[in-house]
C-alpha cells in the first residue's frame, strides 16, 4: 500500500465530486467494479436531494457494473446519463421509466468514443487497484473495462485500494491503447496469448486525489447448474462445432472461441470441453465466467483472453490458491482490444451469443422485450457478430412458460442482422443459415429450431406471404407479439389473411 496519496474515508471521496460531473469507473461486469465510493455517492446524492438540491451525475463505465454501483445510484436517483451496458434490476428500472437517459454503444467503441470528446469531459476516474505505486502505476483488479482510458482523460483520480484482491495479481493485465484515425495502426496481436502492452496503468501522481481503503469481494452471483434445455443448447453447438471440423469447414486445429454472458454461455463452454469431436482451444473473449476456469484446469482450453474475471467468489478464491498456475494461461486486456473488430476478424472467432428473440429470416434482438423495454443492452455481441468466422446464436426455443416463442416472424427490435448471423441453436437443434435465401433460412428455422407447439403457427405465417425476396407480411408480423400483449400467450395468434 502506497501513503503518497491521501487515504480517505469513501464519504470524503465522494464528497470531491460535484453535481453534473462525468465519473469514468472502472471494472466490467461486477468484477473489478468500485463498490465503497459508489455507496457514498448514493447516500450523497440523496442528502443532497433531500436538502433541494440537483445532485445527477454521467456515468460511463466498462459494462454492467454491481449492485453497489449502478444499483445503489440508480436508487438514489443519481444518474443522469448512463452508458454503455448494464444489468441491475434498479437501473434497468430507472431507464425504462425514463429517470436515466441511456444510450448504448458497442463495447469496442466506448473507449474510442470517449476519446473522441463527443461525450464531453471526463471529470473522475474511479477505479479499483490491488496496488498503486508511489509513481502512479496501478495494478487493476479482476477486470480492465475501460480503465485505461479513463485513468490517462481523466482531470482527477480516486482509487479503492482492495485488500480482498493480492498484490500478486500484477501481470494478468495487458494494456493497450491504440492511437486514433488518422494515425491509428493495426493492433499487434496476432494470436490470443500475444501481449503488446503494460502490466500497469500510469497516472499522473498529482492527479491521484485520493485513496479508499477496502477490503470486499465482487458483487458476483454464482451460475445456474445447467437444466435439461441449456445442457441440450450447450450439447447442439458443440456437436454443429465438431461437425464442421469433420467437414474440413474449420481447421483440425480449430479457431479461437468468444463466448457471450449468463447461464447459456456458461453451459455450451461446458459442452464444449467435454465434447471429444473438439480438440483443445483458446479463447479470445470478453468475460472469463466459471466454466471457462475450469477448462483451464483441465487442459481444453489452454489460454483464455479477455477483459473480466467474471467468476464466482469460491472459483475466484480456488484461483488465488494457484495465481502462478494461471498466470502463463490468461490474460486481462482492455474492452477496446478483447473486443476489437479488426482482432475478431484477423483471429478468426467463433463467437457464441444470447438472443431475447429471433426472427425466421435471422436478424436476432438482444436488447429489448417486446420492442421497447431494455433488459441489458448490446454489450459486444455486435462487436464479435459483425466480424466473426462463424457467428451463431443461442435461445431456448420458447420463453414464459411456453407463452413466448423466442422465435417470430420479425425481431421487435433489431441488434443483428441477417447479414451478420449465420448460426441459430436453440434446445431443439441447430439452423445453418449460411448460403440460404430468406424463404428456405425461414422454413430451416421453423424445421430446425422452433418449439414445436409453433411449428404450424408459423408454417401458416408463411404460407400467407408468398411475394418478394423476404415473405414478410407487414399485417402480421407483430401479431404474435400483439396476442402476447394483449391476452398473454402468442399461440393464441390469428393470422390476418
Ligand atoms: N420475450 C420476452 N421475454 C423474454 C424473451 C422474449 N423473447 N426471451 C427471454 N425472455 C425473458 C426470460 O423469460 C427471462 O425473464 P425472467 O428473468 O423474468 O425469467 C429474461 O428474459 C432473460 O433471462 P436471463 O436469465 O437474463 O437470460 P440470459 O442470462 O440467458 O441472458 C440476454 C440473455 C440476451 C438478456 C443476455 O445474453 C444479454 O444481455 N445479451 C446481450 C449482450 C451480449 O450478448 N453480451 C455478450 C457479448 S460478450
Amino acid at each position: 500500500m502506497s501513503l503518497s496519496f491521501p487515504t480517505l474515508s469513501a464519504a470524503e471521496a465522494a464528497a470531491l465530486i460535484q453535481h453534473s460531473d462525468t465519473i469514468g469507473f472502472g471494472g466490467f461486469t461486477a468484477a473489478g467494479a468500485c463498490k465503497e465510493i459508489p455507496i457514498a455517492l448514493a447516500a450523497r446524492a440523496n442528502a443532497e436531494h433531500a436538502a433541494g438540491r440537483p445532485f445527477r451525475l454521467g456515468i460511463l463505465t466498462g459494462a454492467s457494473t454491481g449492485k453497489s454501483l449502478d444499483g445503489a445510484l440508480a436508487e438514489a436517483n443519481a444518474i443522469e446519463w448512463r452508458t454503455p451496458y448494464q444489468s441491475d434490476p434498479s437501473l434497468r428500472k430507472a431507464i425504462n421509466e425514463g429517470r436515466a437517459r441511456f444510450f448504448d454503444l458497442h463495447l469496442s467503441s466506448v473507449q474510442g468514443t470517449v476519446r473522441s470528446g463527443v461525450l464531453g469531459k471526463v471529470n473522475w476516474a474511479i477505479v479499483e487497484a490491488c496496488d498503486v505505486s508511489p509513481n502512479g502505476e496501478i495494478t487493476l483488479t479482476t477486470s480492465v473495462g475501460a480503465s485505461n482510458t479513463y485513468l490517462r482523460l481523466a482531470d482527477k483520480v480516486l482509487i479503492e485500494l482492495n485488500a480482498y484482491h493480492p498484490k500478486a495479481l500484477a501481470g494478468f493485465h495487458d494494456l493497450y491503447e491504440p492511437q486514433d484515425a488518422p494515425n491509428r495502426r493495426e493492433i499487434p496481436v496476432y494470436k490470443p496469448n500475444d501481449r503488446v502492452g503494460t502490466t500497469t496503468v500510469k497516472v499522473d501522481p498529482k492527479k491521484i486525489a485520493g485513496i479508499v481503503l477496502t477490503n470486499r469481494p465482487d458483487e458476483i452471483g454464482g451460475f445456474d447448474e445447467a437444466d435439461p434445455v441449456t445442457t441440450k443448447i450447450g450439447e447442439n453447438v458443440a456437436n454443429f462445432l465438431a461437425g464442421e471440423i469433420r467437414s474440413g469447414r474449420l481447421p483440425a486445429s480449430f479457431l479461437p472461441l468468444q463466448s457471450g454472458v449468463g447461464n447459456i454461455a456458461n453451459a455450451v463452454i461446458g459442452a464444449l470441453g467435454s465434447n471429444p469431436g473438439i480438440p483443445p482451444f483458446m479463447m479470445y473473449t470478453e468475460v472469463i465466467q466459471d466454466s471457462v476456469i475450469d477448462l483451464v484446469q483441465s487442459g481444453k482450453c489452454t489460454f483464455a483472453s479477455g477483459c473480466s474475471l467474471t467468476v464466482s467468489k469460491d472459483k475466484l478464491a480456488e484461483m488465488y490458491k494457484n495465481l502462478e498456475f494461471f498466470r502463463p494461461r490468461m490474460v486481462l486486456r482492455p474492452q477496446e482490444i478483447s473486443n476489437s473488430p479488426e482482432l475478431v476478424r484477423r483471429l478468426g472467432l467463433i463467437t457464441i451469443n444470447t438472443a431475447i428473440e429471433v426472427d425466421l429470416f435471422g436478424n436476432v434482438n438482444s436488447t429489448h422485450i417486446m420492442g421497447d423495454n431494455l433488459m441489458n443492452g448490446i454489450g459486444g455481441s455486435g462487436d464479435f457478430t459483425r466480424n466473426a468466422q462463424i457467428s451463431i446464436y443461442t435461445c431456448p426455443s420458447a420463453a414464459k412458460k411456453g407463452a413466448i416463442s423466442t422465435i417470430v416472424p420479425l425481431v421487435s427490435h433489431m441488434d443483428h442482422t441477417e447479414h451478420s448471423v449465420q448460426i441459430v441453436v436453440t434446445e431443439h437443434g441447430v439452423a445453418d443459415l449460411r448460403g440460404k435465401a430468406p424463404l428456405d433460412r425461414a422454413q430451416h428455422i421453423i424445421e430446425q429450431c422452433v418449439h414445436p407447439e409453433y411449428r404450424d403457427l408459423l408454417r401458416g405465417y408463411l404460407a400467407l406471404s408468398k411475394k418478394g425476396h423476404v415473405p414478410q407480411t407487414l399485417q402480421n408480423a407483430f401479431k404474435m407479439h400483439l396476442a402476447f400483449l394483449e391476452q398473454g400467450d402468442m399461440r393464441k395468434v390469428q393470422w390476418q389473411a
